[in-house]
């Protein structure tokens, strides 16, 4: 069979617009003829990421990540060059049968096959015993919570016996106590014995959707330990990369705009039985940056629902401060009565609970109230207290009038005039803008003239052969050597094509500072069509800093030998040199 040529991989590029494909894993924003997005490969604050659809590329320009829809799926995903061929491909159905594609599988951790196979195992299992007569009691439990068999299905939910039935079951399959331990289903004591016993179990997926662990709950009045006891973190369960739900809900995430970040996965599960699937839940822990990068896949729009004690709402408050430092737009949701989504589905049924949902608010005015909660009016410093910190708040509101608004809402609660904020506040110096600076200071900066007649010049050699021609004929060299490859490659690509696609010329070059470069290079804001006066400047500027270079090497060389025939050869040598300057 024939291997993949440069022209099928370009056409199977073709076969799909590189904003479609990004736009299925990224929530992209239409800005002028590019789409935008917050970048996935950095930590980014405000949409860096740029998607073209004329140029069929991405680029960030903050990290400089960049590239065509293969890079971005190879990245993305985490797989091979040839895999993001095939899956392309796949996706814009061109027929590879008669092709012979190398698809080398990644060399999979063998340990964790064995522990990615046990929870699978361990599911099934669970699921078993919740419908025999020993899962019967914790069965009646969840239909008094208005399980249905369908729900349990969809969210895999299982009954752990009293009897260790993982151990009993994983030794006949001739897994390893090692391993058994290591999974955390199995507990290491004088004989072994299943980690669960009694509980009703909710299986918890990785991103990718697979069993990585388990939480189980308590069923009966008689049981007193721990409500929930959860899997301790593995090889392949890392808590703070785990959110509930998170790999089934991104259709319903695209569909509304939004998602809502849960407390636990009871809440994600009254939501489901309300017809909201747009839903994650941190399950009792902080947010961490593991999840709000993996929000980041998703959406840009959080709307916070925790619980609703002291706790929930302080942590609501961090949660909602570290999404917007992460460039996400919050809202915030406090349900009646301190209670959780489940408790107003009980109590409310499905029209209450849409109804409460509905009740948003700014993270500002969530914190104006969460704050004064915690002043005693009488008290002068806790009121001083108070202002200093809602004025620093209001410090990183944007917009003007949002700013006003806010001061005068602050004027009233806190009894300090509305004079004395405003100064307050025009004295506090916000602190995102700096960022933003520095972040753009970085990316782009050019050494001297000569880096940059070759930086403008090859953005004019990938707009037209002519001038990568005229740089072939009378320069042929760029000191820079990123720039002298990149050189190569465009004159090379010419030998075949009258117009540069970079989507396609940055698939010849593979290597990836190379193609971040091209693609920085592409989108220089440069005037086009290019004037011929100005290309031959640059080629002027290019060709004498190569004889300049030439001339100090030749000097050098001068001075160390000490042969006169020699000598009197470089000599003539940088004469010539000297002479060829007028005649260009
Ligand atoms: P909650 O106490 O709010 O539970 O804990 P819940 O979601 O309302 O559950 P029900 O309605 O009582 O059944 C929220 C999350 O905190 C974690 C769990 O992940 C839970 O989903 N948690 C809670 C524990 O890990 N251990 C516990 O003992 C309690
Ligand atoms: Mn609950």
């Amino acid at each position: 069979m024939a291997r993949l040529p440069q022209e099928k991989i370009n056409e199977i590029r073709h076969s799909v617009d590189i904003v479609d494909v990004i736009g299925q894993y990224l929530p992209l924003e239409k800005s002028g003829r590019n789409y935008k997005a917050l970048c996935p490969f950095h930590d980014d604050k405000n949409p860096s990421m740029s998607v073209s659809p004329d140029k069929q590329i991405f680029m960030c320009f903050v990290c400089g990540t960049g590239g065509n829809v293969f890079t971005f799926l190879q990245k993305y995903l985490k797989i091979s060059y040839i895999e993001s061929v095939k899956k392309v491909a796949e996706l814009g159905r061109v027929d590879l049968r008669d092709y012979h594609l190398d698809v080398e599988k990644r060399p999979e951790n063998k340990e964790h096959v064995a522990l990615y196979q046990m929870h699978q195992e361990a599911q099934k299992i669970y699921s078993y015993y919740l419908n025999t007569k020993l899962g019967l009691e914790a069965k009646t439990y969840l239909m008094n919570r208005h399980f249905t068999d369908d729900l349990i299905k969809e969210f895999q939910i299982g009954y752990a016996p009293i009897d260790p039935v993982l151990h009993t079951a994983f030794s006949k399959l001739g897994y390893s106590e090692i391993d058994m331990v290591k999974s955390g289903l199995v507990i290491e004591s004088q004989s072994h014995f299943d980690r669960y016993h009694d509980r009703i179990m909710f299986p918890l997926y990785n991103q990718q959707g697979q069993v990585v662990g388990f939480s189980g709950r308590i069923y009966k009045p008689t049981q007193t330990d721990s409500k929930y006891i959860n899997s301790p973190e593995s090889d392949i369960f890392v808590k703070g990369q785990t959110l509930y739900h998170y790999h089934q809900c991104r259709e319903a995430v695209k569909q509304a705009g939004f998602i809502y970040l849960l407390e636990g996965f009871m809440d994600v599960i009254a939501m489901y039985k309300a017809g909201i699937e747009n839903t994650v839940a941190i399950m009792g822990t902080a947010l961490t940056k593991g999840h709000i990068q993996a929000l980041r896949r998703l959406t840009t729009q959080v709307y916070l629902c925790l619980d609703g004690d002291q706790a929930g709402q302080a942590a609501m408050s961090k949660a909602a401060r570290e999404l917007e430092e992460a460039g996400f737009k919050v809202k915030i949701i406090v349900l009646p009565d301190g209670h959780d989504p489940d408790e107003i589905y009980e109590e409310h049924g499905q029209l209450g609970l849409e109804e409460a949902l509905h009740k948003t608010l700014k993270p500002i005015e969530f914190l104006m109230d969460f704050e004064y909660r915690m002043v005693d009016p009488l008290n002068y410093d806790d009121r001083k207290n108070y202002l200093e910190k809602m004025c620093f708040e209001i410090t990183q509101i944007t917009d003007d009038i949002d700013r006003d608004y806010y001061m005068h809402i602050l004027s009233s609660k806190s009894g300090f005039s509305y004079e004395v904020i405003a100064q307050h506040v025009a004295g506090m110096k916000p602190k995102k803008e700096e960022y933003v600076y520095q972040e753009v200071k970085k990316t782009i900066r050019l050494v001297d003239k000569y880096k940059k007649a070759e930086h403008d010049l090859l953005f004019y050699m990938l707009n037209s052969k002519d001038v990568a021609a005229k740089y072939e004929a009378k320069a042929g060299f760029m000191y820079n050597d990123q720039y002298r490859v990149i050189a190569s490659y465009i004159v090379d690509y010419y030998r075949h094509h009258t117009f540069i696609e970079v989507a396609d010329l940055i698939d010849s070059i593979q290597k990836e500072e190379l193609v971040q470069t091209v693609l920085e290079i592409s989108q220089s804001a440069l005037p086009l069509p290019y004037e011929e006066k100005a290309i031959d400047d640059y080629i002027q500027t290019i060709a004498s800093n190569a004889r300049k270079m030439k001339k100090d090497q030749l000097l050098e060389q001068f001075n160390y030998i000490l042969d006169p025939s020699q000598k009197a050869q470089i000599l003539s040598e940088i004469v010539k040199l000297e002479s060829e300057k007028e005649s260009i």
